[in-house]
């Protein structure tokens, strides 16, 4: 059978000052009863009261703003029993964790249930409360993904489901201008290595399992991805180093955005899969696991993907004016650890409190992260140990 590709991205709005329309959006809906996710930082920066704001006088609103960073399932089943299933509309405000709590809450109010039994891909049986996402940082991408990021018994997993993919996101860079320099490093290493670990995703047609959620590397994917990669990277260290470069932010939102829209197609890789393992092992940010994996994950893949990491490297030669005039995925991957060191992130897991025993259980909790491995560009084998404990 010929290779069918399918790509269902949502609508959304970008660019700075776009928030504003979002009663007009939500109107076009005819969404009303509005339960708001949000975190206590977001609460405190200003952002909410902009959005309830806007939202005054036209929309019943209620609120929850104790969302917490990178969800429990536990957290999503204790606040689930307290709201009934009757809002229009689930809408996630903040980061990935705010935007994949709504997500997460939306299941329970639904269907019932714990959020653990809905982890991996294609368990939600059915709709859920629509979901609309603003999005606050440059990062996750979550406003376009059909997955809700949550850690069950120790493993950070998933459940993805196009059922919970946003219907509408809003994507303004101008909610970014606060981020503080950290948040911003963090978020937009994660965004970072969307662009890349979608780009070099195990080709479509070399998938097995499709049509599923995760479909690997497609021409839709790909070029999102690319377009994505060459904004984040021209933007990524002038994001982190002065949060009023306005061009930088903006960058960074379309970029972290167009990246979402892309793995969300395509899938991702041994990076992310060994980052979500580290971040059930250890309470550290998603961005600073990937950042301690990177190494581990992109050195295993290098030889199965030699050509398309080359092409990375010759959009960098593009953009920082190497001059160079072939790239080269050896130079690209110790680029990436220059990046790593100047931002000051632990460049393997060890600088996080890893120890080389605990290289077989790293590996294990990798090797139950298939929506991840089952897209990587080289199948795992039994090399993958000796890189892991080479890597720690
Ligand atoms: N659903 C997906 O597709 C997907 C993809 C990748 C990662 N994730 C998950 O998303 C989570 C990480 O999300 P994140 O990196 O966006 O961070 P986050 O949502 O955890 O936010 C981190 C902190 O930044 C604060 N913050 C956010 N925006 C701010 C702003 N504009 N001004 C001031 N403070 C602000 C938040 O209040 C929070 O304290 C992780 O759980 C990760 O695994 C989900
Ligand atoms: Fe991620």
């Amino acid at each position: 059978m010929p290779e069918i590709i399918k790509f269902s991205p949502a609508p959304s709005l970008f660019g700075f000052g776009s928030l504003a329309k979002l009663p007009e959006e939500l109107e076009s809906r005819r969404f009303r009863r509005i339960l708001i996710i949000t975190d206590p930082q977001i609460a405190a920066s200003g952002i909410l009261q902009r959005v309830l704001d806007l939202l005054k006088g036209s929309f019943d609103v209620e609120l929850f703003d104790g969302a917490p960073s990178e969800p429990h399932g536990v957290d999503v089943d204790r606040e689930g029993a307290r709201f009934g299933s009757h809002f229009d509309t689930l809408l996630g405000l903040g980061g990935g964790s705010s935007m994949d709590f709504a997500k997460a809450l939306s299941i329970i109010i639904t269907h019932s249930g714990s959020l653990g039994d809905y982890a991996g891909e294609g368990t939600v049986p059915g709709p859920v409360v629509p979901i609309v996402c603003v999005p606050t940082t440059s990062g996750t991408g979550s406003q376009s993904t059909q997955t809700a990021v949550f850690t069950v018994e120790g493993i950070k997993s998933g459940c993805s489901s196009e059922y919970i993919r946003p219907v509408f996101s809003i994507v303004d860079p101008e909610l970014t201008m606060g981020l503080p320099s950290l948040l911003t490093r963090n978020s937009g290493y994660d965004a970072l290595m969307h662009a890349i670990e979608s780009f070099i995703a195990c080709p479509s047609a070399r998938v097995e399992e499709r049509p599923i959620l995760y479909q690997g590397s497609n021409p839709f994917s790909r070029a999102l991805a690319l377009e994505a990669f060459r904004s984040i990277w021209s933007s990524y260290f002038k994001a982190v180093s002065d949060g009023d470069d306005r061009e930088a932010r903006r960058g960074m939102s379309i970029g972290s955005h167009l990246a979402g829209i892309a793995f969300s197609h395509s899938g991702l890789g041994l990076v992310h899969a060994l980052a979500s393992s580290l971040g059930g092992m250890l309470e550290a940010p998603h961005g600073v696991c990937l950042a301690a994996c990177t190494n581990i994950g992109l050195g295993f893949n290098l030889k199965a993907c030699e050509n398309d990491l080359a092409s990375l490297d010759g959009v960098t030669d593009e953009i920082d004016g190497a001059g160079s005039t072939r790239g080269s995925a050896e130079r690209f991957l110790s680029n990436i650890q220059v990046i790593i060191r100047k931002l000051n992130f632990p460049s393997r897991p060890s600088d996080l409190g890893i120890k080389k025993e605990d290289a077989l259980t790293l590996l294990n909790k990798t090797l139950v992260q298939t929506r991840r491995i089952k897209t990587n560009p080289r199948p795992l084998g039994e090399e993958l140990l000796s890189f892991i404990e080479k890597g720690i």
